[in-house]
């Protein structure tokens, strides 16, 4: 099914699922010992919520509850359960509702955590800025951001230092994101200034803690990192709404001229005769957006940054890979040039595959349904894990093994021992990542940048490297020494 018609989709198996009758209650299903009142909190840490739901379900199985104090809720790796779900939104399911919330209290309640009819259109709009052929005439831009990238990473390599990876991933991510949305060249890969990438940073983990938060504290009373939380997000909104002053002021002198920038589309669309759209809505679009295209790319590249590392020969391949499609150049120079890197984006898909930046996708139940013959009472929440389908040699042959020559063939579900619906770390449905493009073209741009420049190693014991689970699942630290090559 393709996702113009989930709409479809969803009202006729909404229908199929209402006629069925359920077979199983959530009661029925395997779960791991709980402790009475505290059911498995003493066995969540939240940093590795991901990892301890994934050794779950390799001893209990693909579908299996855990209680959260008094809550029970459901979590799955079965791809076609999870499809049914991602699919069924706004209808059957939606975010969890905790989000929606904690976005609201941030002042971020944009096109991530809006729910029911508010969000089409704030999905439009966002779809419509993100589509691929917007990406052609951004790229100069891209170009641009790559080739300080380079540079950058020359001089640590002239330099002989080992580069703090993460850091420089977050800065690309930011100054291109930032120039997409509001069309600012920020350069804080070249200005040594960070401010709003250190913000942005901030928010990120603390949103990620208060959605699965089983108290609320922070309603009455602050920690530091609470504090810290609100100077970030002070700090994150005087700069969006210098931003806001300067698109306005440009609007206000070119009357009637094009939107130059996504902000400058909110801006248009807002101000449209009952169009729906606050000021508070533009604000909110905006840092989702930025916060949504940060760290997920960032942390996509550092782990894959983090794998080519133990495979010289593997880099050797890629580098002669870039050679071919760039020539003497050192980035890739013409948007064109990005349809040869394909194996460049196997490399992307591969590292997103085994290290997955979204590993837990959370979902609840907006009423009693069923689902795969199980009953789901209204308000459960659904915890969707995306990595074992990935690591799955039913869906991948030898599933453990980094082969970016899987995603370099035709672009069809029938590719050879490779079952693309069991890709689901964008998402599925009508609330699939409407970054998938940009995300993708922003990492063939820095791999191949990486593979035509430079060779890499480990600056320190690569095991000091682990899975952190903060919303996204990022890697504590990556330092990588780089060297140039011809
Ligand atoms: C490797 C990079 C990325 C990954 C793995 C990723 C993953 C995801 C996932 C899993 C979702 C939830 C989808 C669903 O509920 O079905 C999502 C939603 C979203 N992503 Fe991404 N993302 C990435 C990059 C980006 C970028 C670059 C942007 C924009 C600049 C972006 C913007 C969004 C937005 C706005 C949503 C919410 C869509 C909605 O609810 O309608 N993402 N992403």
């Amino acid at each position: 099914m393709s996702y113009s018609d989930t709409k479809t989709g969803s009202e006729r198996t909404m229908k199929t699922h209402t006629r069925a009758t359920a077979k199983k209650r959530l009661e029925d299903l395997p779960a791991p010992r709980a402790l009475p009142l505290l059911g498995n909190l003493h066995q969540l840490d939240p940093k590795q919520l991901h990892a301890q739901l994934e050794t779950w379900c390799q001893e209990l199985g693909s579908t299996y509850t855990v209680k959260l104090g008094p809550k029970r809720i459901l979590v799955t790796s079965d791809v076609e359960m999870a499809l049914t779900a991602l699919k069924d939104r706004p209808g059957r399911f939606r975010r969890l509702s905790s989000i929606e919330p904690v976005s609201k209290e941030m002042g971020l309640n944009g096109v991530f955590s809006v729910e029911g009819e508010a969000w089409r259109p704030q999905r439009d709009l966002v779809m419509r800025a993100m589509a691929p052929q917007q990406l052609e005439g951004f790229f100069p831009t891209l170009q641009l951001i790559s080739e300080r990238l380079r540079q950058r990473w020359q001089r640590s390599a002239d330099a002989g230092t080992d580069t703090d990876v993460l850091q420089d991933l977050t800065r690309f991510t930011v100054d291109t994101t930032a120039t997409l949305v509001f069309g600012k060249d920020v350069n804080t890969l070249e200005s040594g200034e960070d401010a709003i990438q250190r913000h942005l940073g901030v928010i990120f983990p603390v949103f990620g803690y208060r959605i699965n938060a089983v108290l609320p504290y922070w309603r009455y009373f602050k920690l530091p990192r609470d504090h810290q939380l609100d100077r970030s997000l002070k700090a994150v909104r005087s700069f969006v709404e210098e931003m806001i002053g300067h698109a306005r002021e440009h609007m206000r002198r070119a009357p009637g001229e094009k939107p130059r920038n996504l902000l400058e589309a909110m801006l248009a669309l807002r101000d449209e005769p009952n169009s729906g759209f606050s000021d508070d809505d533009v604000y909110a679009n905006v840092v989702t957006l930025l916060l949504a295209g940060e760290d997920t790319t960032a942390h996509s590249l550092a782990w894959a940054m983090y794998i080519l590392a133990a495979k010289p020969e593997l880099q050797s391949q890629l580098h002669r890979s870039a050679r071919n499609a760039l020539g003497e150049a050192r980035v890739p120079v013409k948007f064109a040039d990005t349809t040869k890197l394909g194996l460049f984006e196997g490399v992307a898909f591969e590292a997103i595959r085994m290290r997955t930046v979204a590993p837990i996708i959370f979902l609840e139940a907006n009423e009693t349904t069923e689902l795969a013959g199980l009953e789901i009472p209204k308000g459960t929440a659904v915890f969707l894990l995306t990595r074992p389908a990935s690591l799955d040699d039913n869906n991948y042959r030898d599933a453990k093994a980094f082969t970016p020559e899987r995603w370099t063939g035709p672009r069809d579900s029938t590719r050879e021992g490779h079952n693309t619906k069991a890709f689901l770390h964008f998402g599925a449905g009508p609330r699939f990542c409407p970054g998938r493009y940009l995300a993708s073209l922003e990492m063939k741009m820095v791999l191949a940048t990486l593979s035509r420049n430079f060779s890499i190693e480990y600056a320190e014991d690569p095991d000091i490297t682990k899975e952190v689970f903060a919303f996204a699942m990022m890697p504590n630290r990556l330092r990588l020494r780089l060297s140039a090559i011809g």
